[in-house]
């Protein structure tokens, strides 16, 4: 969803809250957090979209996936899922439906989440996605806020969904490139998740519809913090370089950088193509880890070793100039 296009809708409104909201609607975090305990709290997300890949079963899973996601981003465990489906019924097979729902079960028990029930409705337009409410202790949450000067910033997925799927949407994709971004789309952020968890990591997000700016922005702002990014060392689908220098970009990279351009400094060395990437809406993207200075290589290589293979440092928070992105 381009930023703030629906978000309107909330200006002005009063939100009702209690002394044990620990991330509430103000904060615009991956997920809303609510402490049961002084050794538990509830972290509750919703995540639902239309299709981006055309089989139902893939669709599924991605779906699952990115919606399992914000918990992840928490430093939370998820536990409990519930289905959303919006299904025109009366112009597509129920089979389809089917196929859609195994999908996200397959990721859910993946993920050892159980499903505890859900809601479909009769829609226009085929939508699935989740609900999903996890665990994480009171002291142990990862908002988007908490940067220090010195701490390096941690991506563990490769950027370029957006691209790619708008090629795929025009027929120019090729099938070992469906084939490739599918996968990243489906791999949940679980085991980098859990790599995080002994680390001393300040601050966590995860890569979606903002790009890897928009995101970044969002921890920016408030922060007093900057961020100094080093675009070489962005991990980025080949394909998608190639995609984007067609001028495939999709339009919510375009919204993204109109909104947040005020915050960017790109060094005149950056490719104007890298540039629109760093803005990409990412499908199911990876973690953003923003982790102090001294632990950042060690959690990179257990990164690596559990599977994240595409895990690196791009960048690390500095103190000037105040709250901007300089992309070198
Ligand atoms: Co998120
Ligand atoms: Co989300
Ligand atoms: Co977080």
């Amino acid at each position: 969803m381009p930023p703030g296009d629906l978000d309107r809708a909330l200006c002005g409104l009063e939100f009702p809250t209690d002394a044990n909201v620990i991330v509430g609607l103000e904060r615009a975090d991956d997920a809303g957090v609510y402490k049961i305990s002084d050794d538990l709290a509830l972290i509750q997300t919703v995540d639902f979209f239309t299709p981006v890949v055309d089989d139902p079963y893939r669709f599924g899973q991605i779906a699952a996936a990115n919606a399992l996601s914000d918990i992840y981003a928490m430093g939370g465990v998820p536990k409990i899922a519930m289905n959303l489906v919006g299904f025109p019924l009366k112009e597509m097979d129920i089979g389809i439906l089917r196929k859609i729902i195994q999908g996200g079960l397959d990721k859910i028990k993946e993920a050892d989440v159980v499903l505890v029930g859900g809601h479909s409705v009769e829609d226009s337009e085929l939508k699935y996605g989740l609900s999903v409410t996890g665990f994480v202790h009171p002291r142990k949450v990862l908002t988007k806020k908490d940067l220090r000067p010195g701490d390096r910033m941690v991506i563990t997925k490769p950027l370029g969904t957006g691209v790619i799927n708008t090629a795929i949407k025009g027929g120019l994709a090729s099938q070992e490139v469906i084939e490739r971004v599918t996968q990243m789309m489906t791999a949940l952020n679980r085991e980098a998740a859990e790599v995080m968890q002994n680390y001393p990591v300040h601050a966590c997000t995860d890569i979606t519809g903002f790009g890897l700016l928009g995101h970044l922005a969002e921890m920016v702002v408030g922060s007093g913090c900057s961020m100094q990014i080093e675009a070489v060392k962005i991990p980025v689908l080949p394909e998608a370089i190639g995609y984007a220098g067609m001028g495939l970009m999709p339009a919510g990279a375009f919204k993204n950088k109109e909104f947040r351009s005020g915050m960017v400094e790109f060094s005149s060395s950056v490719d104007p193509v890298v540039q629109d990437i760093l803005f990409d809406p990412q499908t199911s993207g990876g973690l953003l880890i923003c982790v102090d200075k001294e632990s950042a290589d060690d959690l990179v290589s257990n990164l690596i070793i559990k599977g994240v293979v595409d895990a690196v440092i791009i960048g690390e928070v500095i103190n000037e100039p105040k709250e901007k992105i300089v992309v070198k």
